[in-house]
């Protein structure tokens, strides 16, 4: 850890970053006009590289609003390979750069009629579908506590805040229950009526890694997810990360809208 944290602080010297946000499948472009430091992945000791198409593959740090941001171009997930641990490791160096609140965004798929492709979720709560948990073995306790509360992950007050950011920039925005999958397989017609049963609105295959590793080490989080398809069964078209891809293309501009809004106002 200390390590990956000297090499980074010997590339950004005393930037002091206190957002960090995590782009998720085909919100790539976010970045496309910003001005910072980039980091590839490759070049960061004990790092992870990102393998999915339409995730970039670097930090980045720049300043918004007068705030100052590390933003991770693409995630790792658990369908790549990588232990849950070292998908999360990231957000442990962005809490030891001096990180306060963290954004996470994905993409995901809708579980119910009325959350349509295109749609923004604000996530309020998540359901860790995975069976595994980050925070399994031995536990750190300059970090945080053994067994830590969940009950507010993605923080309500916060929360609020993105709700205000959405009505004043005028984009309709959802709220509503992420399910994690590991992926990389899409759910099942089947699967899916039962994660709608058990009280999810969208499903993806990120995030709640990150969430918890962001909860149990004091940080405020957000979670937006932007819905790219129906899930299967929910329509009866098939289901294709171009189409994942393309939604989040499309939806990009609203997106950067409202998270832009949301940096400014933290
Ligand atoms: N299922 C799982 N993950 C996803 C989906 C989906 O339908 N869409 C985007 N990510």
């Amino acid at each position: 850890m200390q390590s990956t944290v000297d090499f980074i602080r010997g590339k950004i010297g005393d930037f002091v970053p206190e957002i960090a946000l995590v782009l998720g499948s085909g919100l790539g472009e976010f970045t496309k006009n910003l001005i910072g430091v980039q980091i590839p992945y490759s070049d960061i000791p004990d790092f992870m590289v990102s393998t999915v198409k339409g995730h970039k593959g670097s930090l980045f740090f720049t300043e918004i609003f007068g705030k100052k941001l590390v933003i991770m171009q693409g995630r790792f997930h658990f369908y790549e390979g990588y232990e849950l641990k070292d998908i999360t490791y990231p957000i442990k160096v962005f809490k030891k750069l001096g990180v306060k609140t963290l954004i996470l965004t994905n993409a995901a798929g809708s579980v119910k009629k009325d959350l349509k492709p295109s749609d923004l979720m604000l996530i309020k709560d998540h359901i860790n579908f995975t069976a595994k948990n980050p925070l399994i073995g031995k536990n750190d306790d300059t970090l945080g506590e053994r067994f830590p509360d969940m009950s507010d992950i993605y923080t309500a007050s916060l929360r609020e805040t993105v709700k205000t950011c959405a009505k004043e920039e005028n984009i309709d925005l959802k709220e509503g229950v992420y399910i994690m999958t590991t992926g990389p397989s899409y759910e099942t017609p089947a699967e899916v009526k039962m994660f709608e049963f058990l009280g999810a609105d969208a499903v993806g295959m990120s995030t709640v890694p990150e969430a918890i590793v962001s909860n149990y080490l004091g940080l405020q989080t957000i979670g937006i997810s932007l819905i790219t398809n129906y899930a299967s069964g929910i329509s009866k078209e098939k289901l294709s990360h171009k189409e994942v891809v393309e939604m989040g293309n499309i939806a990009t501009e609203k997106f950067t809208k409202l998270v832009n809004a949301i940096i400014k106002k933290l």
